[in-house]
């Protein structure tokens, strides 16, 4: 037979596919994706039927486990993530230590990272599948804690404690929005978009995240790294970054007396480097089926508060125009998750730099059933080569003869 590693040692042979826009680096049993078709399943299940019929935190069960959960399974998966909610107290001395002006992004991944070390029992080498276990259900858990101290720190705020009654969604909002005392009461709109758009995020198949996830990991690192690392991915404009840089577009535009056929001018001009932000996916070049959902859920929500919204007007403008666009339509580049979700979350009371920070809290689950399934396959650690293309030998130059 071909020995591929043998000839590629001889020859120097190997297959470039710089931004792997045609590679799989894996089989995965977790999110199915047709992006000419626009369908996108977690599990098998709809993303249409999850988010309009399931919680988050049942999709994360899904997603990690593989199957929706009986009600048994469901309440204890509940309780054994509320029971692990409070973070190490020392952890607060993290966002005393972070200047007030801080990207929350560099927090997460910081933060989270540090989790590690702050529980040595997760550095242990064969952990057995119930100690991995403790460890997913304890991030779920400590991850929506970190996120709503990182918010409450930014506005100089003391930190709110997790109420563990509270479901996963509420709780989070309690610690966000909450007062310190008591328990406020959410408008289940609020909770329900919460929800949703949780779920719509919670994973994407061999994203850029999800991707550098399951790379360390592969290199046998920690879950908390691994995950730290993912944060980090995300971070980017051309991915979870997207959905500040729409708002923030979409700001620039009102100001800018919102003249849309401008900026979609702009964004066709190949001398800008200007993009329609929110707009082009790498593996959808049809719709993106979760676009529609925010778009919908953002009418619903913003009708139901009242809110009238200038933003969301010039983003349905946007999209009408550039949607019949020959430059748009030609390249297939139809609005993506991020989008309508910054709307939401401003609708919500979040600020503009907790959205991709949002965006990762609805992820975690995703990373954490890539980690475990690349576990689970004894993946080989990720190792691409390259073909290199810079000066093949010379010799070492002094430095008084350069
Ligand atoms: N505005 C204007 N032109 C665009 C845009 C855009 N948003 N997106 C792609 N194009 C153009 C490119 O200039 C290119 O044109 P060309 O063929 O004339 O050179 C063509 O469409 C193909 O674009 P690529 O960058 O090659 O497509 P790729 O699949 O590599 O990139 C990406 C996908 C990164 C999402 C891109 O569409 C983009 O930058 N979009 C804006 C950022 C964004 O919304 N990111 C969020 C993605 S969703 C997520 O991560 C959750």
């Amino acid at each position: 037979a071909l020995d591929i590693s043998k000839l590629r040692d001889e020859s120097g042979y190997v297959t470039l596919d710089i931004g792997y826009k045609n590679t799989g680096a894996t089989k995965s049993a977790i999110t199915f994706l047709d992006g000419e078709k626009g369908i996108l399943k977690y599990r098998g299940y709809s993303i249409e039927q999850l988010a309009e019929q399931s919680t988050f935190i049942e999709v994360a069960y899904l997603l990690i486990y593989g199957e929706l959960p009986t009600a048994a399974q469901l309440k204890e998966f509940e309780h054994e993530i509320s029971i692990h909610t409070l973070v190490h107290e020392d952890m607060k001395k993290f966002f005393d230590g972070f200047p007030s002006n801080s990207h929350p992004m560099g927090q997460l991944s910081s933060v989270v990272g540090a989790l590690a070390a702050f529980n040595p029992a997760s550095l242990k080498q064969g952990l057995s599948p119930e100690e991995i276990n403790t460890e997913i259900i304890k991030l779920i858990a400590k991850m929506s804690t970190v996120v709503s101290w990182i918010y409450k720190k930014s506005l100089g705020h003391p930190v709110i404690y997790p109420q563990n009654k509270l479901d996963y969604v509420t709780n989070f909002l309690h610690m966000t929005f909450g007062q310190r005392t008591e328990v406020v009461d959410f408008d289940p709109v609020v909770v329900n978009a919460m929800n949703k758009l949780l779920i719509l995020h919670a994973d994407h198949e061999q994203n850029c995240s999800a991707s550098t996830v399951r790379i360390v990991g592969s290199s046998d690192a920690n879950i908390y790294a691994s995950i730290s690392a993912g944060i980090s991915a995300l971070w980017g404009p051309l991915h979870g970054g997207a959905n500040q840089a729409v708002i923030e577009m979409l700001e620039k535009i009102k100001l800018d007396g919102g003249d849309t056929e401008k900026w979609i001018a702009k964004a066709k001009d190949k001398k800008d480097p200007f993009r329609l932000m929110g707009f082009g996916h790498r593996v959808y070049k049809n719709f993106d089926p979760r676009a529609k959902i925010i778009k919908k859920a953002c009418d619903d929500i913003l009708e139901k508060l009242g809110i009238n919204n200038e933003v969301l007007d010039i983003a349905k403008k946007l999209e009408e125009v550039a949607l019949k666009d020959p430059y748009f339509v030609q390249r297939k580049l139809y609005p993506n998750v991020d989008f309508y979700s910054g709307i939401i979350y401003t609708a919500l009371g979040f600020p503009t730099d907790m959205f991709t920070v949002l965006f990762a809290l609805g992820r975690l689950p995703g990373w954490i059933a890539q980690w475990k399934e690349m576990k689970e396959n004894k993946e080989p650690i990720g190792r691409p080569r390259q073909i290199y293309v810079g000066v093949k030998s010379r010799d070492y130059v002094p430095m008084d003869k350069r």
